[in-house]
């Protein structure tokens, strides 16, 4: 599919072969630390009702403006920065990351909204026509850094082969996907929330991969929320508060906000800042949430077991 002149022009600076050619140049590249921003989904809604009722104008320039004033390397968006993945809409978001002037490196991860249709059959040639492509990584001090393509709610066994060969290196790993895996009970859509949706094929396979290959950090966006839920071993960070909607999704931790990252020789640690310009570190303690597989509610456990009663008649 073409895109119009002027938007291949606009895009030309925003493209991921550009933005890491630039942060390779960077003296944090061969560094042991890192600092880096995350900012979630940034498409203040299509419709009107919704933006009124849950959001409010302008978070998005906000917080691109924020986070120029934080030593950071780079900034990595998590996906829907679009309402839907069509060129115009595309046009009116580079207009809005020239306002803001932004002089860092900013990659980008594909989320539903950033195909031809949000939900359904849908395709992303406008978002790899602009940006190149959609799974991809990069290593940048002692860390690699892998972008991975869920826009689509499901990940391809093509896909996890090639996660599980990128995350064999000896380096640090940190991993950016748009939708979280559905098992993550409270933020993949289980039960009533399901309409929320995680991804659901190639899920589990996700998560065995990046808990073998003891990945630091899967950083997450879609529902619009902010979270932590450590699981099997890996920590997953929900960060969905870079300027959507925040709608009621059963989540009580609901505001906007972005992620500024530190990685060293402590771990990773991350700060969450929020709109009022207020900063709180996330504690390093475990968060152990039940899973879509693990069911512990009574109701739950009485659902399973009935299953389980029609199974066997
Ligand atoms: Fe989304």
């Amino acid at each position: 599919m073409s895109v119009p002149e002027e938007l291949s022009r606009m895009a030309a600076r925003w493209r991921t072969e550009r933005q890491l050619k630039l942060l390779s140049r960077l003296p944090s590249a061969a560094s042991d630390s890192v600092r880096f921003a995350v900012l979630g989904d940034c498409e203040p809604s299509r419709f009107w009702i919704y933006r009124k009722l849950f959001n409010r104008e302008g978070v998005f320039g906000e917080h691109m403006r924020s986070i120029q004033r934080q030593k950071v390397s780079f900034v990595v968006q998590l996906g829907d920065m679009v309402e839907r993945g069509e060129p115009g809409r595309y046009h009116r978001f580079f207009r809005d990351l020239r306002r803001v002037r932004s002089g860092r490196p900013y990659l980008t991860v594909i989320g539903n909204h950033d195909r031809s249709r949000p939900n359904g059959r849908s395709h992303s040639t406008v978002y790899r026509t602009l940006f190149g492509s959609s799974n991809y990584f990069f290593d940048h001090a002692q860390t690699r850094f892998v972008v991975l393509d869920s826009s689509a709610k499901r990940l391809t066994p093509a896909q996890l082969r090639w996660l599980r060969l990128v995350l064999k290196t000896s380096l640090r790993k940190i991993v950016f996907t748009h939708m979280p895996p559905v098992q993550l009970g409270l933020w993949g859509g289980a039960g009533k929330l399901h309409a929320l949706g995680g991804f659901q094929q190639g899920a589990r396979e996700f998560s065995e991969a990046v808990t073998e290959a003891k990945v630091l950090r899967v950083y997450m966006g879609h529902v619009h929320a902010f979270g932590v839920q450590d699981h099997q071993g890996v920590r997953y960070v929900l960060t969905g508060g870079g300027g959507s909607a925040l709608f009621p999704s059963g989540n009580s931790d609901l505001f906007h906000h972005f992620l500024t990252v530190d990685i060293g020789s402590r771990g990773v640690r991350e700060h969450v800042h929020t709109m009022d310009g207020g900063v709180f570190e996330i504690p390093s303690v475990p968060v152990i949430l039940p899973t879509h597989e693990h069911p512990s509610s009574w109701g739950a456990a009485a659902r399973a077991w009935l299953g389980s009663l029609v199974k066997r008649g």
